[in-house]
């Protein structure tokens, strides 16, 4: 009796003691797969209401307001059906979504609006945009029409004026520039010059060998003639995207060269710095550069502006972080936009780091590593080997970052948080000295490191796993909690 007694308290405690277990799996687990999918929003990295979200362009400061227009499809989360989608802002930070500011209607653009840049004169704001026509359509899964050859549209380069603050846009026909051959050349950058004039920077290709720069100037930015064209082998196939300016008294070329990159990553976006000779279109390159070292972020944009605050010229970047799918279906947009960033040019380096003004976003330090609701900005010195978890489950997966100072190398592995639509690398390994400075800033469903101030920059779109921050030395790190 004593005997069955025994074993029935012992089964008893078994039972019970499996059961605690089992709670509290059962609560870690759901404390800790919370439901991220409601919403993966990022806060401050600009994303469209819905659907797809490419390049940049035509971005200014106008009467008093920041403007983003955006390569647009309305319709359906895929690339497409070519908008000017449009925001503004008072500080780069915060986004209002405004109507669709420019739209296909015309004979030259009638299969889309391709990327183009915004420029002030007179008081208004002028744009100029690659306006297209397919050769040969075809329909993609969602039923959007789209290109059959990817190269196999005709381009025009149209000017168009807006008298409203950049709201809506009046076209000026017959374009610009009017298509030459079955050339691809597209996306005009448009800015004034020292000497007085104005000058386009067109992207273009070489039959599909080489890529090339085309150079066209204007007094009035009505009467547009070719001055000249910079091509070389060394970047790839055909270039999209370029921005010239001068920045320090140094030429800066910015291109998204097709083709450049590796064979997984083959379009990239670069820098190149140096001197431009416009007697006989010769690029002197001092330094070059990624700038993204995941190969994530493309076809990024500058705009100059006289800060009245700072009392100085700030040349700011965005670029396009890739997303070919949307997170899930809870999360029906595609494509976000970087930090707006700063550009210098520092030891002859070209820099891009994220504006000032979200400094002010810090809310003090983050005491609590479990409930980061993933919006922070961790800054520290490396000073020796280190391990980083971030948007971590609390079985420690996550994006991990790990520095091996022996090798000099960070690696930064999102294999665990990745999705279908991403669109860089999953693993880098970046070449950096012991005592470099790091700056990461994570916003919901992204992350952007920084290197040395912005020597080295590289982003990643992630599906979060958890709102937890792991790391085996945290005495020497600044976590910033960011509202
Ligand atoms: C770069 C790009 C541009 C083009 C636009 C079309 O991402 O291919 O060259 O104007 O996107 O959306």
């Amino acid at each position: 009796m004593k005997l069955i007694n025994k074993k029935i308290i012992s089964a008893i405690f078994i039972v019970f003691i499996i059961t605690v277990i089992g709670i509290l799996i059962y609560n870690n687990k759901t404390l800790n797969n919370k439901n991220f999918d409601a919403s993966l929003r990022p806060k401050y990295h600009f994303t469209p209401k819905s659907n797809w979200l490419n390049d940049p362009n035509g971005l200014c400061y106008y009467n008093g307001t920041f403007h983003l227009y955006y390569q647009y499809n309305p319709f359906a989360p895929c690339w497409g059906c070519m908008h000017w989608g449009h925001a503004t802002s008072k500080d780069m930070l915060n986004w209002k979504y405004e109507e669709i500011a420019l739209k296909y209607d015309n004979e030259y653009d009638k299969d889309g609006c391709f990327s183009g840049s915004a420029i002030e004169k007179d008081g208004k704001l002028h744009i100029f945009y690659t306006g297209v026509k397919y050769h040969k359509i075809k329909y993609n899964e969602y039923n959007i029409p789209i290109q059959e050859d990817p190269n196999g549209f005709t381009p025009s380069q149209i000017h168009a004026v807006s008298e409203d603050g950049g709201y809506s846009f009046k076209k000026i026909l017959p374009p610009s520039i009017m298509p030459i051959k079955d050339n691809q050349m597209r996306d005009p950058k448009v800015f004034k010059t020292k000497e007085g004039f104005y000058r386009m920077v067109l992207g273009d290709t070489e039959d599909y060998k080489n890529g090339s720069i085309l150079f066209y100037k204007s007094n009035d930015l009505n009467e547009w003639t070719f001055e000249g064209k910079w091509t070389s082998d060394k970047f790839g196939l055909g270039w999209e995207c370029p921005d010239f300016f001068d920045l320090n008294n140094d030429d800066v070329l910015i291109f998204s060269p097709m083709g450049a990159g590796t064979k997984e990553y083959p379009n990239i976006a670069m820098y190149l710095k140096g001197k431009m000779d416009f007697t006989n279109f010769n690029f002197n390159i001092e330094s070059k550069g990624l700038l993204d070292e995941s190969f994530e972020m493309y076809a990024p944009q500058t705009f100059n502006y006289y800060d009245e605050k700072k009392q100085r010229e700030r040349r700011i970047m965005i670029g396009w972080i890739r997303m070919s799918k949307p997170f899930d279906s809870n999360n029906n947009f595609c494509g976000m936009m970087t930090m707006p960033r700063e550009c210098f040019i520092e030891n002859g380096i070209f820099k891009t780091y994220p504006i000032e003004e979200f400094n002010d976003k810090r809310k003090g330090r983050l005491k609590d590593l479990k409930n980061t609701k993933n919006l922070y900005d961790i800054e520290f010195k490396i000073k020796d080997n280190f391990n980083m978890t971030l948007f971590a489950d609390i079985s420690k997966k996550g994006l991990y970052l790990n520095y091996d100072k022996n090798n000099a190398i960070l690696t930064i592995d999102r294999k665990d948080v990745k999705f279908d639509g991403m669109s860089g690398a999953q693993k880098i390994e970046i070449k950096i000295d012991l005592s470099s400075d790091i700056r990461i800033i994570a916003d919901v469903s992204v992350l952007e490191i920084f290197i040395n101030k912005g020597e080295k920059s590289c982003s990643f779109t992630v599906y979060p796993l958890g709102e937890n921050i792991f790391t085996d030395n945290n005495k020497d790190i600044n976590i910033y909690k960011i509202e």
